[in-house]
């Protein structure tokens, strides 16, 4: 199974995303994850996109490209990926298509995670002890990021017929139940 989670900053899509990948045995494959490990591990790469997370910016395409596309190819010799937070601008989108036209790999189902800003805010103040871009500043920065370059994505593959829209305000659990009754006639397309 090939899936791509969207949603805004704290609408769940790494809590769903390693139940999904769990799931469907396929790898969960987050870009920010994979950006955050490189900020740890102190980095080449990690130095040049820590100011990027620590403001709430958007890492540059082909920094994002380049850890994600590797992840995910390595993901699809097992069968498949989860794909968290990309691809999240339009650009991201078209130029993640045409390399997965490519390799034959392209997303089988899109999921949008709906959770109005409120509840999204709380959830990221809720962690803000874990996670230094859980500020309200930073995080304020990331849900308009989110409205302006991410929310377009919506109507691009609804256009392409593979967006399944799922109510992520319910408790973790059945949002799991909701994406996963959602995405399984895709596979079966
Ligand atoms: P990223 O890590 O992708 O951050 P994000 O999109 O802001 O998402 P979060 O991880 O904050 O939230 P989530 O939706 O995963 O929710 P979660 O499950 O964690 O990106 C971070 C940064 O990296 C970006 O700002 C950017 O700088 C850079 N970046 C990443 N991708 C990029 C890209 N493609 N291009 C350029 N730059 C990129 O849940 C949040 C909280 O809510 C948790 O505490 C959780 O326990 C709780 N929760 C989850 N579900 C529920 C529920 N159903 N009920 C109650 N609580 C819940």
């Amino acid at each position: 199974m090939r899936i791509v989670l969207l949603g805004a900053p704290g609408s769940g899509k790494g809590t769903q995303g390693r139940r999904l990948a769990a799931h469907f045995g396929v790898p969960h494959v987050s870009s920010g994850d994979l950006l955050r490990e490189h900020v740890a591990a102190g980095t080449e790469l990690g130095r040049q996109v820590s100011g990027y997370l620590d403001r709430g910016d958007l890492v540059p395409d082909d920094v994002v490209l380049a850890i994600v596309g590797e992840a995910v190819m390595a993901g699809v010799a097992t069968g498949g990926y989860v794909l968290d937070g990309y691809p999240r601008t339009l650009s991201q989108a078209v130029d993640a298509h045409r390399l997965a036209v490519t390799a034959d790999v392209a997303a089988e189902a899109v999921v949008y995670l709906d959770v109005p800003d409120a509840i999204a805010r709380d959830r990221l103040m809720g962690r803000a002890e874990s996670r230094s871009d859980d500020t309200a500043v930073v995080a304020e920065r990331r849900l308009a990021v989110f409205h302006d370059l991410t929310v377009p994505l919506l109507d691009y593959y609804e256009a392409r017929g593979i967006l399944a829209r799922v109510d992520g305000v319910a408790a973790a659990d059945e949002v799991f139940d909701a994406i996963v009754a959602a995405v399984v006639p895709f596979a079966r397309r």
